[in-house]
């Protein structure tokens, strides 16, 4: 992203999930602005990293966004250390991969409680917050897979997917009350939660062959148009979906088998 344009002076905004990846570059994005923001992570080493690359307008704290109390705790700080809450950007997420014919209920409620009921929880008590004040605006962060299915992604995809559909019930129900609610889609990202496609040449030589513009996106990609979103600039924007993907949907998912091997179940075996 470029430069300071100032469009979040005096704005008040919760990143959740804000300590890495995107999170973390739309945080940067949003203080480059001008914003106050509370950064809310579970990961307490990476959170200190961050309390320790800004010297002000921003306030860290632990908080799982599968817990209500830690949640609500998370939107409260920010009224308690910045005098409101304008932006939340819900972006906590990661998945444990599996067949479906493998997969446990644990790893299956492991990412649908992260990815689908944390981005419920922020939204709720971020909208709790706004609504106190003269509305606000969400932006969650699902993905491509919420429109393209992968191979051993059954969990994540029909979280991502849910997300989708959150953002537009939540739209809904609140942009009457001055609060917008949209979703971004981004598409491969490199951060920590896809190193291993890129430590693999031949994993990551599948995805750029589907990918029209010819390279994964960097955080900082996807941090613009999430920040277009919460800005006044898309005032009349709510209950969308912004595909941020290089074009990726346009020719769907390769062929993951290759790397992340065939099910282990079998009929045979059983
Ligand atoms: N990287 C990609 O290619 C890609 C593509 C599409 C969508 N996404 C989505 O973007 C979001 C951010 O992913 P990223 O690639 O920046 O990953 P990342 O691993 O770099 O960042 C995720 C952050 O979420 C935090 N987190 C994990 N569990 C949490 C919890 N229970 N409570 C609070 N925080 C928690 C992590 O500590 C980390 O700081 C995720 O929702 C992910 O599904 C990523």
């Amino acid at each position: 992203m470029s430069g300071s344009t100032g469009r979040f002076a005096g704005r008040v905004a919760v990143v959740a999930g804000g300590a890495s990846g995107i999170g973390l570059a739309i945080l940067r994005g949003l203080h480059r602005e001008g914003a106050s923001i509370v950064c809310a992570d579970i990961n307490r080493e990476k959170l200190d990293a961050v309390a320790g690359s800004f010297e002000t307008r921003v306030a860290c704290t632990t908080a799982d966004v599968t817990k209500e109390a830690e949640v609500e705790a998370a939107m409260a700080l920010a009224v308690e250390r910045f005098g409101r809450l304008d932006c939340a950007f819900n972006v906590a997420g990661a998945s444990r991969p599996g067949y479906l014919v493998d997969l446990s209920e644990a790893d299956w409620d492991f990412t649908v409680d992260l990815c689908l009921k944390g981005v419920f929880l922020c939204t709720k008590h971020a909208a709790r917050r706004m609504l106190g004040f003269d509305g606000g605006t969400i932006v969650n962060i699902a993905s491509l897979n919420a429109h393209v299915p992968m191979h051993a992604g059954a969990a994540y995809a029909s979280a991502k997917a849910g997300v989708e559909m959150l953002t537009r019930n939540a739209a809904l129900e609140l942009t009457p009350d001055g609060i917008r609610v949209n979703a971004v889609l981004p598409g491969l990202v490199e951060t920590p939660l896809t190193r291993r496609h890129f430590e693999n040449p031949a994993a990551q030589a599948a995805f750029l062959a589907r990918i029209p513009a010819g390279r994964a996106a960097q955080p900082e990609d996807i941090a613009g148009p999430a920040l277009f979103l919460a800005s006044d600039e898309a005032r009349y924007v709510s209950g969308a979906s912004l595909l941020v993907d290089g074009a990726w949907a346009v020719t769907g998912y390769p062929d993951m088998r290759p790397f992340r091997g065939a099910p282990g179940w079998s009929p045979r075996g059983a």
